[in-house]
């Protein structure tokens, strides 16, 4: 079975548990993969939505993995036991959406040995709610595909002390830290749009936002004088 990039890259962040829970789960391909791959024993397949659930029936089936990953309708955390899933995965939402379900059920999601978190959009956010709120950022990937780019994020409880600056969350500390190969180009990219967003920006009728994007284009050029 072979995966997309970003959902191979999600996959080997999972270490080898019991069992895993993937969160809105839609096509099942993550559970499918981790049970067929000897990386858990057994799985929860959730999702908020009938018609995706469906879908992930159809493929569970399809690999006769239907008495190893349970299939669970509801939203978020709520479908889970505190305790059940040592390893919990929430990919393929937003960044505010994914932290809105932590913190519904953060008992659950601070009795998880780790959470895998894949934010589509707004990865500052996920960042700031789990520094915020007593989470520890153990490791970071950044992947690139089908010409997107997509953060990953190992967390779970701890802490994690405040960042220096609002960079840091756009960019991730354990990125930086590590000099992520594909960094630099991420930089580029962004700075790119950055630049665009200050030059259509009057400082006298917008000073807030024309401070908030020069202080980001700082914390980024800064970055990047490092990598
Ligand atoms: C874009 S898909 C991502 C599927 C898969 N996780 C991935 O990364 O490829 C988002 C899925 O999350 C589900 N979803 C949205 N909000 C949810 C919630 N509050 N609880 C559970 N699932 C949710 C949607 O129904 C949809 O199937």
């Amino acid at each position: 079975m072979k995966l997309s990039n970003r959902l191979d890259n999600i996959a080997r962040f999972i270490p080898n548990c019991k069992c895993i829970a993937d969160i809105g789960t839609d096509h099942g391909l993550i559970p499918i993969y981790a049970v067929l791959n000897g990386i858990c024993d057994k799985a929860i397949a959730s999702d908020i939505k009938k018609g995706p659930l469906q879908a992930a029936k159809k493929n569970i089936e399809y690999y006769g993995l239907l008495d190893k990953i349970e299939l669970r309708l509801g939203s978020g955390l709520e479908v889970l036991k505190l305790g059940e899933a040592n390893v919990i995965v929430i990919a393929g939402m937003g960044g505010y959406t994914i932290s809105n379900l932590l913190e519904a059920e953060e008992k659950i999601a601070k009795e998880a040995e780790f959470l895998i978190l894949q934010p589509t959009q707004h990865p500052e956010a996920l960042r700031r709610y789990l520094v915020n709120f007593g989470f520890k950022i153990l490791d970071e990937e950044l992947v690139k595909d089908d010409n997107k780019y997509y953060h990953i994020i190992k967390t779970s409880k701890g802490e994690e002390p405040p960042y220096k600056n609002e960079a840091i969350y756009y960019l991730g500390l354990r990125l930086i830290e590590k000099k992520h190969y594909l960094l630099r180009e991420y930089l580029t990219f962004n700075l790119k749009k950055l630049y665009n967003v200050s030059e259509k920006l009057d400082p006298n009728t917008q000073m807030d936002r024309y401070k908030e994007v020069h202080e980001l284009i700082k914390g980024f050029e800064d970055v990047m004088k490092c990598l």
